[in-house]
């Protein structure tokens, strides 16, 4: 068997050596392609592998009619809009994500950001505290839920919205749950958003939900960039000085965002939410031991193109 680690944006080598123990453990072979910069070297790696682990790196129909041995695929992380399931599925390839282990990592991020920004981007002028302040997140899975547990410790009054979470999740963790996106953006101090990029939820983020933000109200995104309407975005902002925008993924219109929003938008320049020692050993070896476990007992737990 043949397994190939794929990342533009590699894991910390400790991650990768993990892998390669799990790997040779089970008699498997590995090969690295990483910060590879053009399609046409992940296109020449692919073509004799079994299996493939991956973070953000996109995975199409081209790359799957490359690789005629590719099984399985496996993105070390959550989201998986990166890959066409799709494609997968006619190849009769299994597409599986890790939840829930880069999550803390993520969560991390949004208290970092959100500092950075209430603290003026530590300009020396005056700013505020976290403590108090409503805090709304925007779905409520892995990633929100440990910000939901960083935020107790600010002493911010938490609620949530996500339509397919059960009510019980909200109470166990003593998170108000909120009736709607509209009346989370209207509550609240701040928004963080966690929601997948799916068909439903891109461009969702708009300005009729921006528009009603509290005064002063920080909108955080460490979820996929094309959730936000962008010309949208800077258009509210621009009609809003009072509002923020803070995010892991630069808008596509940066350039534009900078020069009309100034300090009131920041992005970090590449997407690091999940880029921890911890959250790349976590994901990169629950990623190998998946797919050891896909060739060894035919195990899919956590197959995502069922
Ligand atoms: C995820 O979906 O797991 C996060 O967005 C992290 O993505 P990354 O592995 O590309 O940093």
């Amino acid at each position: 068997m043949k397994i190939l680690v794929a990342t533009q944006k590699p894991f910390a080598s400790v991650a990768v050596e993990g892998i390669r123990e799990i790997m040779e453990k089970a008699g498997f072979d590995l090969a690295l392609l990483e910060k590879y910069a053009e399609k046409s070297e992940l296109l020449d790696a692919v073509k004799d592998v079994n299996a493939i682990i991956i973070r953000s790196d996109k995975i199409d129909a081209e790359i799957m009619d490359a690789a005629p041995e590719l099984k399985i695929i496996v993105r070390a992380g959550a989201g998986f809009d990166n890959v066409d399931l799709q494609a997968a599925t006619q190849h009769g390839i299994v597409v599986m994500n890790t939840p829930g282990q880069n999550s803390n990592a993520v969560a991390e991020l949004v208290f970092g950001l959100l500092l950075f920004t209430v603290r003026n981007r530590y300009n020396g002028k005056s700013g505020t505290e976290l403590m108090g302040k409503k805090l709304g997140l925007l779905a409520f899975g892995n990633v929100p839920q440990n910000v939901a547990r960083v935020a107790k410790g600010f002493g911010m009054d938490i609620c949530a919205y996500d339509a397919y979470c059960p009510q019980e999740v909200f109470v166990q963790q003593g998170v108000q749950q909120m009736t709607s996106a509209e009346e989370l953006f209207r509550m609240c101090d701040v928004v963080s958003l966690h929601i997948p990029s799916t068909p439903e939820t891109k461009n969702s983020i708009n300005a009729k939900l921006i528009s009603s933000m509290k005064s002063n109200a920080i909108l955080v995104n460490t979820a996929r960039q094309d959730v936000i309407n962008e010309s949208e975005l800077i258009r509210t902002l621009q009609e809003r000085p009072d509002l923020r925008y803070v995010s892991d993924l630069q808008l596509a219109a940066d350039e534009e965002a900078r020069e009309k929003l100034g300090d009131r938008y920041f992005a970090t320049p590449k997407k690091m939410g999940a880029q921890t020692a911890e959250a790349n050993i976590n994901a990169g070896l629950a990623a190998a031991n998946q797919i050891v476990a896909f060739f060894k007992d035919g195990e899919t737990r956590f197959q995502v193109n069922k």
